[in-house]
């Protein structure tokens, strides 16, 4: 075992996901965020990996996440979905939260998208619109390179300008508007959750500048921008944020907002996933 418990454990999780590829080389990863996970149903000759059957990866528990790698094809293009995701608030240190995001650097993901569902704080959004997001603001408190063991995986000292790939989100635009999806483009403000927010809070981070608020997705784009992986991070508006013409947002409407939107959602990304160089 090497001395740097993280390069080791990856290592073993990387071994172990190449025998299950069989030979399978997805050079395009998702993360299905909640009420999204129906996409996986999608992927056409798939081949399934439990998260509890790689080794060092955490188990995923919030509701309506299934919790496995999904391998196979796309249209004509092999990608390697995570039908559900690994968040803070279940009690997961920022380095587990980031591990499958490495992991999948490893396996040769060169493009990632990451989806959520997100409180529309930008007054003009509709519940139903997709943001792509152009830049984040991590107020999670966290980061998964700040510890010398991830300075083991690659450079840590790397910009986050562009960390949302101004192609990737260009190409999603001409896909959404050929297939008459309505999307936004704007800054997402990610936190640790999983109380929703105050109304107070929302409007101070209307006044950072943020457009949309969730409880994932930061600590994977750092993960992803360290190993090199072009991000392309999309956001479902499931909901006014708090406070947002009276807005008291629940999880219950996140999901119902995810099931309306699931038409829209496959089209934009199925799109986008046979055009991505
Ligand atoms: N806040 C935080 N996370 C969320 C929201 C929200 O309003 N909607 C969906 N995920």
């Amino acid at each position: 075992m090497s001395e740097n418990m993280l390069v080791a454990r990856l290592d073993e999780a990387q071994a172990y996901m190449e025998a299950q590829l069989q030979g399978r080389k997805p050079a395009i990863g998702i993360i299905l965020g909640s009420g999204l996970n129906p996409f996986a149903e999608e992927i056409a000759d798939p081949l399934y990996v439990p998260f509890t059957d790689v080794p060092h990866m955490k188990m995923s528990t919030a509701t309506g996440h299934v919790g496995r790698f999904v391998c196979g094809r796309v249209g004509e293009r092999m990608v390697l979905a995570m039908q559900g995701r690994l968040h803070a608030y279940e009690g997961n240190s920022s380095i587990e939260v980031a591990f499958p995001v490495w992991l999948m650097a490893r396996l040769g993901v060169k493009v990632l998208i990451t989806t959520n569902a997100a409180g529309g704080i930008n007054e003009s959004y509709r519940v139903g619109d997709f943001c792509l997001m152009k830049d984040h603001i991590n107020f999670t408190g966290r980061n998964p390179v700040a510890s010398p063991e991830a300075a083991g995986l690659a450079e840590r000292f790397f910009s986050m300008t562009d960390a949302y790939d101004p192609a990737l989100r260009a190409l999603a635009k001409e896909v959404a508007a050929r297939e008459n999806v309505r999307v936004q483009e704007g800054v997402y403000l990610g936190l640790l959750g999983p109380s929703f927010e105050s109304p107070a809070e929302i409007r101070a981070f209307r006044a950072w500048g943020a457009d949309t608020v969730a409880m994932s997705v930061c600590e994977e784009v750092i993960a992803a921008r360290q190993m090199g992986v072009r991000v392309l991070g999309i956001s479902l508006v499931s909901n006014p944020a708090a406070g947002v013409e009276g807005a008291s947002p629940n999880g219950e409407e996140v999901m119902e907002a995810a099931r309306n939107a699931e038409a829209n959602f496959s089209r934009l990304i199925s799109g986008i996933v046979a055009e991505v160089d």
